[in-house]
């Protein structure tokens, strides 16, 4: 895929864009109400399926399947690559296609870093003029040192700081806009991304500045707004903190992985120099790739609460693929409510170091989780233990680790390692179980969703693709910790709804044309929703949110409920499922 047409020109074109005069050019298209109808071109039809909305600047067919935009039209029956579409469009439409100097796009990338760097220092200047930013620092606990060496800086309240500093020519503006530094509106005019936020750079493995978070000072919505992908930067690869742990320790002896810029900061600060973070994505293949490269041991730090413990099961899962001998994977629980911040802040470097010390390794985490949701007492339950560990076990890769790991598995359920070996060797007959302390899944086995009805996250997404001016009034911290799958990607879209006006329903799917969840979004806006008069897509929008809020947590009820029929639940679990007003009354 060529980097090398804006993706603003992509925006436009696809909001611009008729798709029915494009589809019209090549099939007979009927008018039917506020949609169009054809014979699909796909699939051999009498009666037509194939409808085109000209608002939603979409296709799809209700026969086959087929479905996309404008340009996935012309990749599709024009045979065209992605590129050409893209040409051919606008050659349609009378517009040139402005190309990133596709000579010299070494050049054009030193352009960008040289942007992100003095963007940086002139948010360090402003943190320096304005003293209620610095107070909040000084608040938190940071001192100058620390701030420095993170070039943690300040973007005042404005429309227009970087844009009338860095953006007064058109190239300029078009620097900014690749880098997600401003926003384009539908009129062509630009205003900052960034706006009275504190701002944490983001750096590569070579330092440069690739990317910003932004932390409000108060209690605004959303606390933290990241820098889009782009060019430079992106979330599933990238590690804040890595970079400055690399200028801090010659040898790294083990890597923390945290959730947050003020986890990393905050352990910084306290002396503890070998923290990175995930930024709000689950750990991915890459992120384990960069960090392995570096250390041997790497310990799992998240914060104490359900969506930690979500995460930290998922980072498991991701981690299982690349165990081997001479590799430490450890999962470090902190005490309910507590993120790595605040237990510095508690408990001192000594206390954080003897948190790490204490950490459970990824084989004993496994088993005891896995442990934790059967019954083992019983035959049954101990069966049920190998069923689970399957699919996990299956995903090591042959050697040491996996046969100690067999042997240690088959020691819990009672069984001679190689009997338990052939057991899992055997076809699985259930589906891998996404559970995880703090209850990915829920501590039982659920049966799976009818198939005939979408999970509400789809639904979420589907109302949102089709209704993107429905997403505008939505409060997004209502999912943090909710640990449907998909739901990161619904965070994603509607922030990306939220944050750039007069978004339709083409131009979000041409948005993830690249992403590996751009497939299913084709699909999920092809979902039938009804078409009433008084369909309310915001409404019911709220509603899907509200019912995940009410799902996560209802899952943490049902495990801390199960926890406590076992008799493993800690006082403060206790005191959450009392406050979550489901606690029985007697002690444990
Ligand atoms: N995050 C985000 N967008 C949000 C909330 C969180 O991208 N709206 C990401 C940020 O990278 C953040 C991390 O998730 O640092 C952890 O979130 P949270 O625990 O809420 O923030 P803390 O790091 O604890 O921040 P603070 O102590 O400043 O409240
Ligand atoms: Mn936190």
């Amino acid at each position: 895929m060529s980097g090398l047409i804006p993706q603003h020109f992509i925006d436009d074109l696809i909001t611009r864009a008729d798709i029915v005069e494009v589809l019209g050019r090549r099939i007979p298209l009927k008018k039917a109400g506020r949609e169009f109808k054809a014979c699909c071109p796909f699939h051999d039809e009498k009666t037509p399926s194939f409808t085109v909305s000209p608002a939603k600047g979409f296709y799809h067919c209700f026969g086959c399947g087929a479905h996309g935009t404008a340009l996935g039209f012309l990749m599709e029956y024009d045979h065209m690559e992605f590129v050409e579409a893209v040409e051919s469009l606008a050659g349609m439409m009378g517009i040139e296609v402005p190309r990133e100097d596709s000579q010299r796009p070494a050049r054009r990338y030193d352009e960008l870093f040289e942007l992100m760097q003095k963007v940086e220092q002139h948010y360090q200047q402003e943190l320096r003029k304005h003293q209620p930013a610095a107070d909040y620092l000084r608040a938190r606990g940071i001192d100058g040192a620390t701030a420095k060496r993170f070039g943690i800086g300040y973007a005042p309240s404005g429309w227009s700081h970087l844009l009338d500093k860095f953006g007064t020519s058109t190239e300029a503006s078009d620097r900014l806009l690749a880098v997600g530094l401003i926003i384009r509106k539908d009129n062509g005019k630009h205003y900052d991304r960034f706006r009275g936020r504190i701002m944490f750079p983001i750096r590569d493995s070579r330092g440069r500045c690739i990317g910003f978070g932004g932390r409000v000072m108060g209690q605004e919505e959303p606390k933290y707004l990241n820098s889009p992908e782009t060019v430079l930067f992106h979330k599933g690869r990238e590690l804040y903190g890595l970079y400055e742990a690399r200028q801090a320790i010659r040898n790294i002896e083990r890597l923390v992985v945290v959730e947050g810029y003020m986890d990393v900061i905050g352990l910084a600060r306290h002396g503890i120099d070998f923290a990175a973070a995930t930024l709000g994505t689950a750990t991915t293949d890459e992120h384990l790739n960069r960090l392995f490269r570096l250390s041997d041991e790497v310990h799992f730090c998240f914060d104490g609460d359900r969506a930690g413990r979500a995460a930290a099961w998922r980072a498991l899962e991701t981690a299982l693929p690349q165990i081997r001998e001479g590799r430490q994977v450890r999962f470090v629980f902190l005490p309910e409510g507590q993120d790595p911040d605040s237990y510095v802040q508690n408990d001192g470097a000594d206390g954080f170091e003897k948190a790490l010390d204490q950490s459970l390794a990824l084989s004993d985490y496994l088993v005891e989780e896995l442990a934790s949701q059967v019954d083992m007492k019983s035959l049954d339950g101990r069966a049920r233990l190998a069923e689970l560990a399957r699919p996990l076990v299956n995903r090591i890769p042959p050697g040491v680790y996996k046969a100690l790991l067999i042997e240690r598995l088959a020691e819990s359920v009672g069984l001679a390692a190689p009997k338990l070996e052939a057991i899992l060797a055997e076809n699985p007959s259930k589906p891998t179980l996404g559970a995880g302390r703090g209850g990915l899944g829920g501590l039982r086995q659920k049966s799976k969703p009818s198939a005939g009805k979408p999970s509400i996250v789809r639904r979420a997404i589907s109302l949102l693709l089709n209704n993107p001016d429905a997403a505008g009034k939505l409060d997004i911290e209502q999912l943090a910790g909710v640990s449907k799958p998909g739901t990161e990607l619904l965070r994603d879209l509607i922030e990306t709804v939220q944050s750039e006006p007069n978004m339709t329903t083409a131009r979000l799917l041409e948005r993830w044309r690249t992403h590996e969840e751009g497939r299913h979004l084709g699909k999920l806006a092809a979902v039938e929703l009804p078409v009433s008069e008084d369909f309310d897509a915001a409404a019911e929008l709220e509603q899907c949110i509200a019912q995940l809020k009410l799902a996560g947590k209802r899952e943490r009820v049902d495990f801390l409920i199960e926890k406590e029929r076992l008799r493993v639940l800690s006082d403060a679990e206790r005191n959450e499922l009392r406050e979550l007003g489901q606690g029985s009354a007697t002690g444990g």
